[in-house]
């Protein structure tokens, strides 16, 4: 992996973190930002070594305070504005990604933050972060997943209700509403999200991934059609080498060696 300016990156034991680095800015997201989480992405969703993603923002205040509001009202280039184009595709990217991606959200998580972390697959809060899509503040709407991902998440009416008031709300009514699955005591969401990250790793690797594929597209799908896809993938495990693996460790009461085969 090349080196950012904009984010750091680094992998141990197959899980790989990926930070947003501006914390002077509370993390915000220029078009820098932007390309360059576009650039890690398409380089994860082919890296097979990686079996789980942690997302997470520098410093101790904030995971993202969103869109760098200072490019709303610089005068911007042709070649920028067809960069900017390119803006929700760093998410449509992380879509592409095969592996499970977790947020931990160390703060502020505002607007494109906050879509940031709706595009993860898990997010873990901090007691002390607060969470937002506070576009409707500066009379715009969210434009990164959203307007999209929010009610698929917490239903209709919670999300109209935060997109309309862009209103900021704190971790524990977040855990409330199902906006995230846990919330750690401050300074801890990384450790806790890389913990979760590693237990997810050490299962097999196809499995998991088929395991993400079928809920991710199951969600989107009827039931009949998501059963048709959780029956396939459930089928094609049946081929798996590390499906022997599994049951052979099971029965001699030792760890699986997966072999990813
Ligand atoms: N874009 C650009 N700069 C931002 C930013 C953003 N989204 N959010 C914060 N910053 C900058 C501030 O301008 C400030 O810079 P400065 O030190 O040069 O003045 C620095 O980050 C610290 O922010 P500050 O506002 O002083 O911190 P705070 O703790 O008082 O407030 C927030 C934190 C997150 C509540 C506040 O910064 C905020 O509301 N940010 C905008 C969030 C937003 O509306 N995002 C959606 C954009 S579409």
């Amino acid at each position: 992996m090349k080196s950012y300016e904009t984010i750091l990156y680094q992998v141990e034991e197959q899980v790989a973190t990926v930070t947003l680095n501006r914390p002077d800015v509370h993390n915000a997201q220029n078009d820098t930002l932007r390309r360059e989480m576009y650039d890690v992405f398409a380089a994860l969703s082919v890296d097979d070594d990686v079996k789980v993603i942690v997302v997470t923002g520098a410093g101790e205040r904030a995971f993202s305070a969103g869109a760098d509001i200072r490019e709303f009202v610089a005068p911007a280039s042709p070649t920028q504005l067809r960069e900017r184009r390119k803006r929700i595709e760093y998410r449509a990217m992380m879509d592409r990604c095969a592996q499970p991606i977790i947020a931990a959200i160390n703060g502020f998580a505002l607007g494109g933050g906050l879509e940031l972390a709706l595009a993860c697959d898990l997010r873990i809060a901090a007691e002390n972060a607060t969470l937002g899509l506070t576009e409707i503040n500066l009379a715009i709407i969210p434009g990164g997943g959203g307007t999209q991902r929010l009610p698929r998440l917490i239903g209709k009416g919670k999300a109209l209700e935060m997109i309309l008031t862009g209103a900021r709300i704190p971790a524990a009514e977040a855990l409330r509403i199902g906006l995230v699955e846990r919330v750690v005591p401050a300074g801890e969401a990384l450790k806790a999200a890389t913990e979760l990250a590693r237990t997810i790793a050490e299962k097999a690797p196809i499995a998991l991934r088929y395991a993400k594929e079928a809920v991710v597209k199951g969600v989107g799908m009827s039931l009949e059609d998501g059963l048709r896809l959780e029956g396939d993938l459930s089928t094609l495990l049946r081929t798996t080498d590390d499906r022997l693996e599994g049951a052979k460790a099971f029965l001699e009461k030792r760890k699986p060696r997966w072999t990813g085969k």
